[in-house]
Protein backbone atom coordinates (compact mmCIF):
# COMPACT_ATOMS: atom_id res chain seq x y z
CA UNK A 1 0.00 0.00 0.00
CA UNK A 2 1.17 3.81 -1.14
CA UNK A 3 2.16 6.01 1.79
CA UNK A 4 0.55 9.03 2.43
CA UNK A 5 1.61 12.93 2.71
CA UNK A 6 -0.32 15.14 3.77
CA UNK A 7 0.43 18.60 3.72
CA UNK A 8 -0.34 20.82 6.66
CA UNK A 9 -1.67 23.73 6.52
CA UNK A 10 -1.60 23.51 3.25
CA UNK A 11 -0.11 22.39 -0.22
CA UNK A 12 3.78 23.81 -0.69
CA UNK A 13 5.93 22.49 -3.71
CA UNK A 14 8.27 20.87 -1.22
CA UNK A 15 5.54 18.54 -0.07
CA UNK A 16 4.39 18.32 -3.45
CA UNK A 17 8.22 17.21 -4.27
CA UNK A 18 8.24 15.09 -1.33
CA UNK A 19 5.11 13.24 -2.35
CA UNK A 20 5.78 12.55 -5.71
CA UNK A 21 9.78 11.27 -4.87
CA UNK A 22 8.39 8.75 -2.39
CA UNK A 23 5.87 7.56 -5.09
CA UNK A 24 3.42 8.65 -2.63
CA UNK A 25 -0.35 9.73 -2.82
CA UNK A 26 -1.66 12.71 -1.47
CA UNK A 27 -3.55 12.47 1.78
CA UNK A 28 -7.27 14.80 1.69
CA UNK A 29 -8.54 15.88 4.54
CA UNK A 30 -11.18 18.64 5.30
CA UNK A 31 -10.53 21.42 8.09
CA UNK A 32 -12.65 24.31 8.69
CA UNK A 33 -13.74 26.45 11.39
CA UNK A 34 -16.89 26.49 13.12
CA UNK A 35 -18.51 30.37 13.43
CA UNK A 36 -16.97 30.51 16.93
CA UNK A 37 -12.97 29.64 15.97
CA UNK A 38 -13.21 26.26 17.00
CA UNK A 39 -12.14 23.42 14.22
CA UNK A 40 -13.57 20.77 12.67
CA UNK A 41 -11.43 18.37 10.69
CA UNK A 42 -12.38 15.37 8.70
CA UNK A 43 -10.35 12.67 7.33
CA UNK A 44 -10.64 11.92 3.51
CA UNK A 45 -8.47 9.30 2.66
CA UNK A 46 -8.32 6.07 3.91
CA UNK A 47 -4.92 5.67 6.67
CA UNK A 48 -5.74 2.67 7.81
CA UNK A 49 -2.43 0.22 8.26
CA UNK A 50 -0.99 3.04 6.05
CA UNK A 51 2.26 4.99 6.74
CA UNK A 52 1.41 8.22 7.01
CA UNK A 53 3.90 11.59 6.96
CA UNK A 54 2.23 15.09 7.78
CA UNK A 55 4.61 17.41 5.95
CA UNK A 56 4.42 20.61 7.63
CA UNK A 57 6.80 23.68 8.62
CA UNK A 58 6.11 24.42 11.57
CA UNK A 59 6.32 28.55 10.75
CA UNK A 60 3.73 30.91 12.81
CA UNK A 61 2.80 27.44 14.59
CA UNK A 62 0.50 29.04 17.31
CA UNK A 63 -2.27 29.94 14.97
CA UNK A 64 -2.75 25.89 13.94
CA UNK A 65 -0.76 23.92 16.09
CA UNK A 66 -4.11 22.54 17.26
CA UNK A 67 -4.83 21.44 14.35
CA UNK A 68 -1.71 19.97 13.94
CA UNK A 69 -2.53 17.73 17.14
CA UNK A 70 -6.17 16.88 16.04
CA UNK A 71 -4.55 15.64 12.21
CA UNK A 72 -2.15 13.28 14.05
CA UNK A 73 -4.54 11.81 16.90
CA UNK A 74 -6.96 11.44 14.21
CA UNK A 75 -4.74 9.59 12.21
CA UNK A 76 -3.47 7.36 14.86
CA UNK A 77 -7.49 6.58 15.57
CA UNK A 78 -8.07 5.36 12.14
CA UNK A 79 -4.95 3.06 12.71
CA UNK A 80 -2.68 4.82 10.49
CA UNK A 81 0.93 2.68 10.80
CA UNK A 82 3.10 5.33 11.50
CA UNK A 83 2.69 9.15 11.61
CA UNK A 84 6.09 10.61 10.96
CA UNK A 85 6.32 14.29 10.98
CA UNK A 86 8.42 16.08 8.78
CA UNK A 87 8.67 19.61 9.81
CA UNK A 88 11.49 21.37 7.31
CA UNK A 89 11.70 24.24 9.78
CA UNK A 90 11.43 22.68 13.74
CA UNK A 91 9.85 25.84 15.61
CA UNK A 92 10.52 26.81 19.20
CA UNK A 93 14.01 25.97 19.82
CA UNK A 94 15.82 29.01 20.39
CA UNK A 95 14.40 29.46 23.99
CA UNK A 96 16.64 26.54 24.92
CA UNK A 97 17.67 27.92 28.08
CA UNK A 98 15.74 30.09 30.75
CA UNK A 99 17.54 33.08 30.39
CA UNK A 100 15.40 34.98 33.09
CA UNK A 101 13.80 34.00 36.65
CA UNK A 102 9.62 33.29 35.50
CA UNK A 103 10.51 32.55 31.70
CA UNK A 104 8.58 29.42 30.57
CA UNK A 105 11.04 26.84 28.83
CA UNK A 106 8.79 26.78 25.45
CA UNK A 107 11.41 24.27 23.67
CA UNK A 108 10.67 21.39 26.10
CA UNK A 109 6.85 22.03 26.27
CA UNK A 110 6.64 22.15 22.61
CA UNK A 111 9.06 18.98 22.21
CA UNK A 112 6.95 17.44 24.46
CA UNK A 113 3.23 17.93 22.96
CA UNK A 114 5.08 16.71 19.42
CA UNK A 115 6.65 14.07 20.89
CA UNK A 116 3.01 12.93 22.35
CA UNK A 117 1.22 13.01 19.34
CA UNK A 118 3.64 11.64 16.22
CA UNK A 119 5.77 8.79 15.90
CA UNK A 120 9.08 10.02 14.35
CA UNK A 121 10.28 13.45 13.34
CA UNK A 122 12.59 14.54 10.71
CA UNK A 123 13.60 18.16 10.68
CA UNK A 124 16.55 20.42 8.67
CA UNK A 125 19.31 21.90 10.87
CA UNK A 126 16.97 22.51 13.97
CA UNK A 127 18.41 25.61 16.15
CA UNK A 128 20.78 23.58 18.39
CA UNK A 129 22.69 25.98 20.59
CA UNK A 130 22.55 25.18 24.03
CA UNK A 131 20.81 21.40 22.93
CA UNK A 132 23.23 19.62 21.15
CA UNK A 133 21.08 16.83 20.32
CA UNK A 134 17.10 16.61 19.82
CA UNK A 135 16.96 13.90 21.74
CA UNK A 136 17.80 15.98 24.65
CA UNK A 137 13.95 17.77 24.38
CA UNK A 138 12.16 14.81 22.22
CA UNK A 139 11.48 11.78 23.31
CA UNK A 140 10.45 10.24 20.07
CA UNK A 141 12.92 8.86 17.44
CA UNK A 142 14.53 12.11 15.13
CA UNK A 143 16.18 12.40 12.35
CA UNK A 144 18.21 15.60 11.31
CA UNK A 145 19.47 16.37 7.67
CA UNK A 146 21.76 19.16 7.10
CA UNK A 147 21.54 21.34 3.95
CA UNK A 148 25.43 22.24 4.26
CA UNK A 149 26.13 20.40 0.72
CA UNK A 150 23.43 22.02 -1.06
CA UNK A 151 24.35 25.77 0.33
CA UNK A 152 27.70 25.01 -1.14
CA UNK A 153 27.13 23.44 -4.07
CA UNK A 154 24.89 26.43 -4.73
CA UNK A 155 27.58 29.03 -3.50
CA UNK A 156 30.24 27.03 -5.74
CA UNK A 157 28.11 27.06 -8.75
CA UNK A 158 26.90 30.48 -8.62
CA UNK A 159 28.81 33.00 -6.63
CA UNK A 160 32.42 33.86 -7.86
CA UNK A 161 35.20 34.64 -5.66
CA UNK A 162 33.09 34.62 -2.35
CA UNK A 163 33.96 35.44 0.79
CA UNK A 164 31.69 33.44 3.51
CA UNK A 165 30.39 35.59 6.99
CA UNK A 166 28.28 33.89 9.82
CA UNK A 167 26.51 36.75 11.65
CA UNK A 168 27.53 35.04 14.99
CA UNK A 169 28.94 32.13 16.57
CA UNK A 170 25.86 29.85 16.43
CA UNK A 171 26.17 30.10 12.61
CA UNK A 172 30.12 28.78 13.29
CA UNK A 173 28.67 25.12 12.53
CA UNK A 174 26.97 25.86 9.26
CA UNK A 175 29.35 28.10 8.20
CA UNK A 176 32.51 25.89 8.69
CA UNK A 177 30.90 22.98 6.78
CA UNK A 178 29.60 25.30 3.84
CA UNK A 179 32.57 26.95 3.07
CA UNK A 180 35.03 23.97 3.16
CA UNK A 181 38.16 25.83 1.10
CA UNK A 182 36.17 29.15 1.06
CA UNK A 183 37.85 32.09 3.02
CA UNK A 184 35.50 32.78 5.82
CA UNK A 185 34.27 34.80 9.26
CA UNK A 186 32.09 34.30 12.31
CA UNK A 187 31.82 37.56 13.93
CA UNK A 188 30.44 38.26 17.50
CA UNK A 189 26.93 39.18 18.61
CA UNK A 190 24.96 40.00 21.56
CA UNK A 191 21.33 40.17 21.52
CA UNK A 192 20.03 43.02 24.23
CA UNK A 193 16.38 42.06 25.91
CA UNK A 194 14.78 44.91 23.41
CA UNK A 195 15.29 42.19 20.66
CA UNK A 196 17.90 45.03 19.11
CA UNK A 197 21.29 43.20 18.35
CA UNK A 198 25.03 44.30 18.18
CA UNK A 199 27.59 43.10 16.16
CA UNK A 200 31.60 43.49 16.41
CA UNK A 201 33.68 43.07 13.15
CA UNK A 202 37.51 42.15 13.72
CA UNK A 203 39.36 44.93 12.11
CA UNK A 204 41.77 43.19 10.90
CA UNK A 205 39.07 41.47 8.67
CA UNK A 206 38.48 43.36 5.27
CA UNK A 207 36.51 41.46 2.17
CA UNK A 208 38.43 43.57 -0.35
CA UNK A 209 37.20 42.57 -4.29
CA UNK A 210 35.87 39.65 -2.98
CA UNK A 211 31.55 38.85 -2.87
CA UNK A 212 30.15 38.89 0.76
CA UNK A 213 28.08 35.94 1.53
CA UNK A 214 25.76 35.96 4.75
CA UNK A 215 24.90 32.36 5.72
CA UNK A 216 22.60 32.19 8.92
CA UNK A 217 20.25 29.32 9.70
CA UNK A 218 17.29 31.35 10.10
CA UNK A 219 16.26 34.65 9.24
CA UNK A 220 13.30 35.84 11.53
CA UNK A 221 13.04 39.80 12.71
CA UNK A 222 16.32 40.75 10.06
CA UNK A 223 17.98 42.36 12.92
CA UNK A 224 21.32 40.23 12.68
CA UNK A 225 21.20 40.44 8.89
CA UNK A 226 20.35 44.03 8.74
CA UNK A 227 23.29 44.52 11.34
CA UNK A 228 25.71 42.56 10.14
CA UNK A 229 25.26 44.42 6.73
CA UNK A 230 25.82 48.01 8.04
CA UNK A 231 29.51 47.12 8.75
CA UNK A 232 29.70 45.73 5.17
CA UNK A 233 28.94 49.36 4.14
CA UNK A 234 31.97 50.78 6.03
CA UNK A 235 33.82 48.94 3.89
CA UNK A 236 32.09 49.60 0.33
CA UNK A 237 32.32 46.01 -1.08
CA UNK A 238 30.53 44.74 -3.46
CA UNK A 239 26.61 43.87 -3.04
CA UNK A 240 26.79 40.97 -0.51
CA UNK A 241 24.23 38.09 -0.83
CA UNK A 242 22.05 36.67 2.43
CA UNK A 243 21.61 32.68 2.33
CA UNK A 244 19.08 31.45 5.37
CA UNK A 245 18.58 28.11 5.61
CA UNK A 246 14.75 28.61 7.33
CA UNK A 247 12.76 32.31 5.85
CA UNK A 248 10.84 32.99 8.12
CA UNK A 249 10.96 37.05 7.66
CA UNK A 250 8.58 38.58 10.52
CA UNK A 251 6.76 41.37 9.13
CA UNK A 252 8.66 43.48 7.02
CA UNK A 253 11.97 41.67 7.37
CA UNK A 254 12.45 40.65 3.96
CA UNK A 255 12.01 44.10 2.18
CA UNK A 256 14.25 45.76 4.48
CA UNK A 257 16.75 43.57 4.08
CA UNK A 258 16.34 43.84 0.18
CA UNK A 259 16.28 47.45 0.82
CA UNK A 260 19.73 47.43 2.68
CA UNK A 261 21.43 47.48 -0.88
CA UNK A 262 21.79 42.93 -0.72
CA UNK A 263 22.63 41.81 -4.13
CA UNK A 264 20.33 38.57 -3.93
CA UNK A 265 18.88 36.95 -0.95
CA UNK A 266 18.90 33.04 -1.34
CA UNK A 267 17.24 30.45 1.05
CA UNK A 268 16.29 27.05 1.66
CA UNK A 269 12.23 25.36 0.88
CA UNK A 270 12.37 24.30 4.36
CA UNK A 271 9.33 27.49 4.67
CA UNK A 272 7.92 28.51 1.48
CA UNK A 273 8.93 31.99 0.53
CA UNK A 274 9.51 33.75 -3.12
CA UNK A 275 13.21 33.78 -2.04
CA UNK A 276 13.40 29.70 -2.29
CA UNK A 277 16.03 28.82 -4.59
CA UNK A 278 17.54 25.82 -3.08
CA UNK A 279 15.27 22.60 -2.87
CA UNK A 280 16.09 20.61 0.19
CA UNK A 281 13.88 17.39 -1.23
CA UNK A 282 17.04 15.07 -2.17
CA UNK A 283 17.88 15.57 1.16
CA UNK A 284 14.70 14.81 2.90
CA UNK A 285 13.68 11.87 0.30
CA UNK A 286 17.31 10.24 1.37
CA UNK A 287 16.23 10.47 5.60
CA UNK A 288 12.84 9.56 4.48
CA UNK A 289 13.70 6.27 2.71
CA UNK A 290 16.78 5.39 5.25
CA UNK A 291 14.13 6.24 8.61
CA UNK A 292 11.59 3.68 6.57
CA UNK A 293 13.64 0.83 6.26
C1 LIG B 1 20.33 33.08 16.26
O1 LIG B 1 21.09 32.66 17.05
C2 LIG B 1 20.12 32.55 14.89
O2 LIG B 1 21.21 31.83 14.43
C3 LIG B 1 19.77 33.66 13.95
O3 LIG B 1 20.89 34.52 13.79
C4 LIG B 1 18.62 34.47 14.48
O4 LIG B 1 17.56 33.63 14.83
C5 LIG B 1 18.17 35.50 13.51
O5 LIG B 1 17.10 36.18 14.07
P1 LIG B 1 16.74 37.65 13.65
O6 LIG B 1 16.53 37.66 12.18
O7 LIG B 1 15.48 37.91 14.42
O8 LIG B 1 17.85 38.52 14.09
Amino acid sequence: MKSLVFNFPFPSPLGALITQGMGAEEGRFLLKSFPDGESYLRLESPVKDRSVLINAPLVHPNGWILDLLFLSDTLRAQEAKQVILVAPYLAYMRQDKIFHPGESLTSATFAHLLSTHVDSLITVDPHLHRYHNLSELYSIPTTVVHAAPLISAWIHENVQDPFLIGPDAESSQWVKEIAKDLPFIVLNKTRHADGHVRITWPQEVTIGNKTPVFVDDIVSSGETLLEALAHLKNQGTKAPICLAIHPIFAGNAYEEIKAAGVHKIVTCNTIPHPSNQIDLSPLLLKALKEFQQ
